[in-house]
């Protein structure tokens, strides 16, 4: 059995993509799920990006146990610098740099020569070996790049230090059979190849990343970059649970084995859906809602009788379980937060008792709190820094025959004034959302606007997702969640949250 290296990059390459963005403490609280998971390394950001992934980064490394962590860093001295900086505290640190290898990127983007760039890979990954006794080398965009360029590349890294090569399918062009070749090609031609471990960075453009990633390990692949669900630049990169669970139910044909511990898949696949407030499709492969649902007559009753029949996998094997734990206003802190742990949130005391707070106003609205219902509670409260403004209260009027009007009590938190105002709007969350502008005298342009409910039951909790953009045209996209049992509260919540956490990146 080969051994795979489960190279996990949700909060680096998954983070970046369009609504997926996570405060520092958001994404602490899925760093400690994923050394849960047993994944091996976490990219845990891209420090020289921004002021908060570099204290996401160095907080990861200093709080999360078991697995390496890992920082991005271009080939270029700022970068390695940063991400030697944040990562210092870690037990096992690597840093991973990369340079474009092919000729469209170097001529267009880059706009140097093949050989600059060998030579700015030599020079920075020595570089960044001073920091880090492991250090991954990726030549991006290496689907689309020269193979005879590629081989001198990777042949110059690995001489300077580079523990790890990378093959990035950067913008999900190549197909199983054309990537097995530029494995071949590679394994064959760098001549110190032995010396490192190549790894594969799939994205799914074309819908085939999980299929490169196992095709790789059939040509001597031996680190898998993924992300749970999925998430990724564009049309995502490969899915960890997909990848993971291919390698454990094929083990007879792949002959490869990970580290994974596949029953945490599914709490931290809801976790990232509690933290982001964005879902899977109900039909995705391992985690998604009908991805263990047998609905036809002939299934159902073949799994009756033999559940292999129609089954190649348990339900059990990735941690969904059958019986739902119900909380309700009798429960107490102790259960409360075993519950929380449970759901995978690991939260320090403030958030905890702020949490629970939450949880007794809900508890006296809805009688019974299901696992989603506190995802939703928990996964909007874990909170921003400190909390620039704060809904006091609302009253919105709407009608078919009125035009819709809104008016809200806002407090200005860091100067404890509490505004009052009114506005109307096309409808009542945007009549809502205008009376908050006017009482923030902060103008949000929003993008999207997302409610749905947390369970099936008539008392159902609301979640409203939005992103907004602030600050203009130019400013930066933001999101905000809340949930409550009622949508308009939740929506104006949601709007004040996105706000909040526009002041903090601000
Ligand atoms: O897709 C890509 O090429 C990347 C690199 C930074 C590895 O994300
Ligand atoms: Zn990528």
């Amino acid at each position: 059995m080969a051994k795979i290296v489960i190279f996990d990059t949700t909060l680096r390459d998954g983070e970046q993509a369009p609504g997926y963005s996570m405060n520092v403490d958001e994404k602490l609280q899925l760093a400690y799920q994923l050394a849960v998971l047993k994944v091996d390394v976490i990219e845990a950001g891209f420090p020289i990006s921004s002021e908060g992934d570099f204290k996401a980064v160095n907080n990861i490394a200093k709080k999360v146990k078991g697995p390496v962590i890992c920082g991005l860093a271009r080939m270029l001295e700022p970068d390695i610098v940063s991400a030697g900086k944040a990562l210092k505290p870690a037990g096992k640190r690597r840093i991973h740099v990369f340079v474009s290898s092919s000729d469209i990127h170097l001529k267009y983007q880059m706009k140097k020569s093949r050989r600059q760039v060998i030579e700015m890979t030599k020079k920075g990954v020595k570089l960044a070996c001073s920091f880090a006794k492991d250090v991954e080398f990726s030549a991006m965009d290496a689907t689309r790049s020269d193979p005879a360029f590629l081989h001198d590349l990777f042949s110059e890294a690995i001489e300077a230090g580079a523990g790890t090569i990378n093959v990035p399918d950067t913008v999900g062009y190549t197909i199983p059979e054309e990537f097995a070749v530029l494995l071949d090609g590679i394994m064959a031609n760098v001549h110190n190849v032995k010396r490192s471990v190549v790894s594969v960075h799939c994205h799914n453009d074309l819908g085939l990343a999980v299929s490169n990633a196992i095709t790789a390990i059939q040509h001597g692949a031996r680190q898998i970059e993924c992300a749970i669900n999925g998430i990724g630049e564009r049309a995502g990169n490969t899915s960890l649970e997909e990848v993971v669970m291919a390698i454990k139910t094929r083990k007879d044909f792949l002959k490869s084995s990970t580290g994974v511990k596949t029953a945490e898949i599914s709490k931290t696949s809801k976790l990232l859906t509690a933290i982001t407030g964005i879902g899977v499709q109900p039909n995705k492969a391992i985690v998604g809602e009908n991805a263990f649902a047998h609905e036809s007559g002939i299934h159902q009753d073949g799994v009756l009788k033999k559940r292999e029949t129609f089954e190649i996998m348990t339900a059990r094997s990735i941690g969904l379980k059958k019986n739902r734990i119900v909380l309700g206003k009798h429960s107490g802190r102790h259960a409360f937060g075993v519950r929380l742990s449970g759901l995978g949130f690991k939260l320090n005391k403030d958030q905890l008792n702020k949490a629970f707070e939450r949880f007794k106003q809900l508890a006296d609205r809805k009688k019974e709190v299901f696992d989603e219902d506190l995802g939703a509670l928990v996964g909007t409260e874990i909170p921003v820094r400190s909390d620039a403004y704060k809904l006091l209260s609302f009253t919105v009027v709407t009608g078919s025959d009125e035009e819709p009007s809104a008016t809200v009590k806002v407090k200005d938190i860091g100067k404890g004034v509490e505004t009052k105002r009114t506005g109307s709007g096309d409808g009542a969350i945007d009549a809502l959302y205008n009376a908050i502008g006017r009482a923030t005298k902060e103008k949000g342009m929003l993008l999207n606007y997302i409610a749905k409910a947390t369970t099936p039951d008539k008392d159902a909790m609301s979640e409203v997702t939005v992103q907004v953009r602030f600050g203009g045209r130019q400013g930066p996209t933001v999101r905000g969640r809340a949930a409550s049992t009622d949508t308009v509260e939740a929506s104006a919540k949601a709007y004040i949250n996105a706000l909040n956490r526009y002041v903090e990146e601000k």
